[in-house]
């Protein structure tokens, strides 16, 4: 038996930054993970591996469509997959070693397996020899993460029938990829085999794509996505589908109800959304049972039980590494007794297509529906000069002020390397800025942050550029 101040169960973001944060402070800390390497869904199957995708077939379709033959570079590029497979596989290895690394340097232990809550201040490791060790914990932090959501009448078998993590690792190009769901993943995912040459169907249930976007960015991103070539099926549901080894038919119906329209395509990509990964936890020896979404609830990243955290994905919010990171260090901090806390009005999120759509704090229909009485300032990329010179000119900077203060609400950005720049925005909101400050602020010319700043002019109607 090994004792501790902290066991964390689950190695992903939340679980490596609150076992890094705790040997930070002091702590004697473990961290159990029962998966392969550390780093969890983000560094092992999620943001890492989808990101060194997007990075490849964006410089693939860059150079084999007209884009660097009209730059005057004169290419003649063929794809070969399994390198582009192999520098992604190479890059997550490279960073989970890091987070071994990083747990060294912090003197946080690695015990691999998988844990299970055996009462107060206990946990149980089985690793993959089937062989136990019992740690004791002063506090223990639940994070476990989470996992795909299935659908019903399309089973996964990772052949035809993929998860996120199955697109991840396709061994060639398919004809036709159908996607169900246009959330992050099934946009991200369904961009990268595009570019490689798939035509690419997204079936949605909404009558929009990206629900929680601010619904005119999410419009401009859709527009930009057709025109490459996806094909959006709103309002759509698929209700079975049946793999022959070689292929897939999938019944659609309306959302709403009605005729069913057959589709055939040699991979499916279901991509509905993901839930909180939980099987197998203990949560019962606690007297912790989830919620009817299969999650834990949390105060201030305390659960019902004493002595028992939880963070990340398996908890409420936005499932993104960035909210589990900034969860772990709040949850240490607390565990230590500082006073820390997590922002939720001001958790960035991004969609790493092209264009990029990157937003931070409150949708212009979050802020109706509040009632709030707001500004609105927009500039086009279109009027940007680095944009232009780039032959990047499609979205817009839009910024969402109080209409008797000022102060910055909401900021929603479509547009290249949006994902970059939102990060000014978070600043600036953290220090409650007002949409003045912005435009008031010196940014560097020629830049595409230019946008930002007369998107924050405009809240006064005083762009100069448009
Ligand atoms: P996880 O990363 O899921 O880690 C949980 C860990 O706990 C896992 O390693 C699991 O093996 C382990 N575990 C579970 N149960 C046990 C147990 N009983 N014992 C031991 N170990 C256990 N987010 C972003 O912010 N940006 C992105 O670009 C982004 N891209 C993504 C792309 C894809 C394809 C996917 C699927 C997700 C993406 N995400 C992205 C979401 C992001 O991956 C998650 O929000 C993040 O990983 C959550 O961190 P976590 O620590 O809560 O859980
Ligand atoms: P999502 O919640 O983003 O999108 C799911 C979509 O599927 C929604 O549009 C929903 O309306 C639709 N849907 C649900 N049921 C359906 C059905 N039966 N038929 C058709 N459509 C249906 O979920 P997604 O894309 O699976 O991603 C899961 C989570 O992973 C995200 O919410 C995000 O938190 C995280 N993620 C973040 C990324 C980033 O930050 N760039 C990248 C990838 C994932």
């Amino acid at each position: 038996m090994s004792n501790y101040d902290v066991v964390i169960i689950g190695g992903g973001p939340g679980g490596y930054n609150a076992a890094i944060r705790a040997g930070q402070l002091g702590l004697k800390v473990a961290c159990v993970e029962g998966g392969v390497t550390l780093g969890g869904t983000c560094l092992n199957v999620g943001c890492m591996p989808s990101k060194a995708l997007l990075h490849a077939s964006e410089m693939y379709e860059a150079a084999v469509g007209s884009e660097f033959a009209n730059l005057g570079i004169e290419v003649k590029p063929t794809l070969n997959l399994a390198q582009m497979m192999k520098q992604k596989d190479e890059s997550v290895t490279a960073l989970t070693k890091g987070i071994e690394f990083l747990f060294r340097k912090n003197k946080a232990d690695w015990i691999k397996g998988w844990g299970r809550i055996a009462g107060p201040g206990k946990v149980i490791v089985t690793n993959n020899e089937g062989v136990e060790t019992e740690l004791q914990a002063k506090d223990i932090i639940i994070a476990t993460g989470s996992e795909p959501m299935p659908l019903p009448g399309v089973e996964i078998d990772n052949k035809r029938i993929l998860d996120s993590t199955g697109a991840l690792s396709l061994p060639e190009v398919p004809k036709h990829l159908v996607v169900i769901g246009a959330g992050v993943i099934g946009l991200e995912l369904g961009s990268v085999w595009r570019r490689l040459g798939s035509q690419v169907t997204v079936v949605e249930y909404l009558d929009r794509i990206c629900p929680g976007a601010d619904l005119e960015a999410g419009k401009t991103l859709q527009r930009s996505l057709a025109k490459q070539g996806i094909t959006f099926k709103l309002g759509c549901k698929v209700v079975q589908a049946t793999s022959s080894g070689t292929g897939v038919q999938l019944s659609v119906e309306p959302a709403a109800g009605g005729e069913a329209e057959l589709i055939e395509a040699d991979y499916v990509l279901v991509s509905i959304g993901r839930r909180p990964f939980t099987k197998g936890l203990g949560l019962e020896s606690v007297g912790l049972a989830t919620d009817n979404r299969g999650m834990l609830e949390n105060k201030q990243h305390r659960t019902s039980a004493a002595g028992i955290w939880v963070i990340g994905d398996v908890t409420s919010g936005p499932m993104l590494a960035h909210k589990a990171e900034d969860e772990a260090i709040a949850c240490l901090e607390q565990i230590v007794g500082k006073a820390s806390e997590v922002n939720y009005n001001l958790i960035p999120s991004v969609i790493y297509t092209r264009p990029e759509l990157a937003s931070v704090g409150q949708t212009e229909e979050q802020l109706k529906s509040a009632g709030r009485a707001y500004k609105v300032g927009k500039f086009p990329f279109s009027a940007n000069s680095r944009a232009r010179i780039n032959h990047e000119t499609e979205g817009f900077a839009k910024v969402l002020a109080d209409e008797r203060t000022d102060e910055i609400l909401g900021v929603h950005l479509v547009g290249p390397s949006v994902s970059e720049m939102i990060g000014e925005y978070c600043v600036a909101m953290e220090f409650s800025a007002s949409a003045e400050d912005i435009a008031m602020t010196c940014h560097p010319h020629p830049t595409r942050s230019e946008a930002l700043r007369q998107a924050a002019m405009n809240v006064a109607g005083m762009a100069m550029q448009a």
